[in-house]
């Protein structure tokens, strides 16, 4: 009932709507209306009410209530419906929640969000800080009908999605990927990306994308050894706060656009546009590898999503993983 009188607001919004309208629209009571007004206003939502003239909506929180997401989404497989947007206050990894809604059966396009994550999870057994309400952190899950090994452009594919979802969102900022799939601004982090597959030799049961973008994250927000090397979409993009259920929605609609054309055409056109969007191709690289690192130039990203990568010596090495510095 909260969604119909939410949308009812919206779209009677800035003319007043009385509770006894509201009742009548939607076959209620005027106290199953009143109650569920104080839940939404309990929710962040700015509904001013007053008995003789009814109720305005005058504000919309900027939380990532599946409701608001959903209702800015026109996707096909990444959240068709709200239903498929579990919103969480907090959790400790929003991969973790979905990984185990995975195991239990839940379709693809399944959505988790969080407003804060405890033990946000990064690469390479990293910590992702995760303050509340201030960035977005996100899982989407897939189950492409694909062996193991081609899943790589997948991994490359959220970059493209939150980089085309940023840049649409925010067309002053262009955000660069640094290979596989961190989102610069200026050489600072703004977003990093942690894919996690299940799969047998020849099946992946699923792959869960999480993806954690700062937002309106302000450098004192960040743990001391991160603040010279993070930034936020707020902080790069002058200061003003910017809207995180814009930002989560056009990356949601974006991914949605990038994996059915996937689906339909391959790997090629996400490596065309993983091309456009890098910041590596042509640098000086640090490439490490557990118990091993590289140095060379990044020269290309071969058919599967490989950094082809050239050493001082001329000779060219293909890594499907590792870790990047630029030099
Ligand atoms: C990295 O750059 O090391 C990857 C960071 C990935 C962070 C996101 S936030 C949402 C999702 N849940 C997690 O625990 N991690 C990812």
């Amino acid at each position: 009932m909260r969604e119909e009188i939410m949308s009812l607001l919206k779209k009677s919004s800035p003319v007043p709507l009385s509770g006894e309208v509201i009742a009548r629209r939607l076959g209620v009571s005027r106290t199953a209306v009143w109650k569920n007004i104080k839940s939404l206003q309990e929710m962040g939502y700015g509904i001013t009410g007053s008995p003789r003239r009814g109720y305005i909506l005058e504000q919309i929180p900027d939380l990532l209530y599946p409701l608001e997401l959903g209702e800015r989404l026109h996707t096909q497989v990444i959240a068709p419906l709200s239903s498929y947007i579990h919103y969480l206050p907090h959790t400790d990894s929003t991969n973790n929640v979905l990984k185990s809604m995975a195991e239990e059966g839940a379709p693809e396009g399944t959505v988790v969000v969080a407003e804060c994550q405890e033990t946000g999870r990064g690469r390479m057994g990293r910590c992702w800080s995760s303050p509340a309400g201030k960035g977005i952190y996100l899982s989407i899950l897939l189950r492409p009908t694909i062996p193991p090994q081609n899943t790589s452009p997948l991994t490359l594919l959220a970059a493209v999605a939150v980089c085309s979802g940023i840049r649409a969102v925010l067309p002053r900022l262009s955000p660069g990927i640094k290979w596989p799939n961190d989102l610069l601004i200026g050489e600072r982090k703004v977003c990093g990306i942690l894919c996690e597959i299940k799969a047998e030799m020849d099946l992946v049961h699923y792959l869960v994308a999480g993806i954690g973008i700062n937002v309106n994250t302000n450098l004192e927000d960040f743990p001391i050894p991160l603040r010279s090397t993070a930034t936020s979409l707020r902080l790069a993009n002058g200061g003003g706060e910017v809207s995180r259920l814009a930002v989560a929605a056009g990356v949601l609609q974006h991914y949605d656009e990038l994996y059915r054309e996937y689906m339909e055409a391959g790997a090629a056109p996400v490596l065309a546009r993983w091309r456009e969007y890098n910041i590596t191709l042509g640098r000086r690289v640090k490439i490490q590898n557990p118990g091993a690192s590289f140095t060379g130039i990044a020269r290309e990203l071969d058919r599967n999503g490989a950094l082809v990568v050239e050493e001082e010596t001329g000779e060219q090495r293909n890594f499907p993983a590792g870790e990047v510095t630029l030099l």
